[in-house]
């Protein structure tokens, strides 16, 4: 039976998991709900759903099994703790965008709440619902990149200083830290998928001189250095519109290991397999000092909005099949942990660019039934 589902928040962002869940045979789109009526009831007539303009009245008069929360707010995650607490105290399952929040304490109770209720909490890191990134990761299984040595990531907005235009809004006006909070859980929830959890990270931030010279307060080129627990080494560089990135698009990826490479080029376009020098496999190309031939699929595919209505099938599939809890894709606590490597990356570049140690996630209660 599909799963029922209201909608939180019905601007950009809440159109695309709204209609994603109408379009989904998982889903019946039951409601959308927003503060502004005018928003909620022209996304309502839209997708013929009922509009409320509470999220409490929405709880009280549907009977939901899911709450989509797509609200935004002051870096955008200020406005993400509140209903989904109000959905998890109500029973439901809740899928939230991204960051989970823009405060680390609220972000934990987020998560401590729906461990505690038995409720799945799922967050929006859709950058890797990709098949480049399952593909990748089917590489890893197959242990076509052996041991992993290094994670190299680099993600941003395409700018310069001629398109330069000072960002403004209230989400993001006086807030320093907007790009940095608002924006890197989506490449540290990548490297993570790949490289798992990160024990160590030191960062560099910075600005360009417009931005120093007209007092934008936004601190927007970041270049941060990560420890994995397993021993890799990452590097992640991000920037919001200061610079044109040639190479690998909106994102792209290098994961190198001691038998192979793979790298992902603009999110959803890429994979490129390179065995490593001496892979008895692969005979082509190879020769004095030559690697093989690498592997390159191009899925024709380069539109990032297709991640959206993936990530959303993946999270109603998760809750129709009733996985383990701690088997839930992209999870509050996976966001959880972007967030803390976000706050420890912030702590770092204030501290000179001192090795932090991110705080440890919590405890995963083990499922004696369902390992
Ligand atoms: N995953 C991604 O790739 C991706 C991309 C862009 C944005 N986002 C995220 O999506 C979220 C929403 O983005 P947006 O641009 O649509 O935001 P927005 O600020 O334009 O819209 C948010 C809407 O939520 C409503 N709202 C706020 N609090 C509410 C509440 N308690 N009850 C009911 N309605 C409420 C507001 O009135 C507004 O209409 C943000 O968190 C953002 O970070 C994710």
């Amino acid at each position: 039976m599909a799963l029922r589902v209201g909608v939180v928040g019905c601007r950009g962002i809440g159109t695309t998991h709204a209609t994603a869940h109408k379009n989904d045979e998982l889903a019946e789109l039951v409601a959308v709900c927003d503060v502004v009526k005018s928003r909620a009831d022209e996304l309502a007539a839209k997708l013929q759903v009922k509009a409320y303009y509470c999220l409490d009245d929405m709880l009280a008069n549907e009977q939901l099994d899911i709450v989509d929360v797509c609200t935004g707010g002051p870096e955008n995650g200020g406005w993400h703790g509140i209903p989904v607490m109000q959905a998890l105290s109500a029973g439901k399952h809740v899928l939230c965008e991204k960051p989970i929040s823009n405060d680390v304490e609220e972000a934990r109770q987020m998560v401590a709440l729906a461990a505690k209720n038995n409720l799945y909490l799922g967050v929006n890191l859709n950058h890797y619902f990709t098949q480049p990134a399952d593909d990748a990761k089917k590489l890893i299984a197959e242990d076509k990149i052996g041991e992993i040595i290094y994670l190299h990531l680099r993600m941003g907005f395409p700018g310069s200083e001629w398109a330069y235009a000072r960002t403004a809004g209230a989400n993001m006006e006086g807030y320093p830290y907007f790009h940095v909070k608002a924006f890197l859980a989506h490449p540290f929830s990548i490297m993570r998928y790949f490289g798992g959890n990160v024990a160590q990270i030191q960062s560099f931030m910075s600005k360009p001189s417009y931005r120093i010279k007209t007092a934008d307060p936004m601190v927007s080129v970041n270049s941060i250095h990560l420890k994995f627990e397993n021993g890799a080494i990452g590097y992640m560089f991000s920037s919001r519109g200061d610079t044109t990135n040639y190479y690998g698009g909106w994102w792209s990826i290098e994961v190198g290991g001691t038998k192979g490479t793979f790298a992902i080029e603009n999110c959803v376009e890429k994979l490129i397999y390179q065995p490593a020098q001496g892979n008895p496999d692969y005979t082509a190309g190879q020769g004095l000092g030559k690697a093989p031939e690498a592997i390159i699929t191009d899925y024709g595919v380069s539109d990032f909005g297709t991640t959206f209505p993936r990530r959303i099938h993946c999270f109603l599939e998760d809750v129709t099949n009733g996985v383990p809890k701690n088997k839930l894709r992209a999870s509050g606590r996976d966001a959880l942990a972007t967030l803390e490597y976000t706050f420890a990356a912030i702590d770092s570049f204030e501290h000179g660019g001192i090795l932090v140690n991110p705080h440890p996630l919590p405890f995963v209660k083990p499922d004696p039934n369902n390992q």
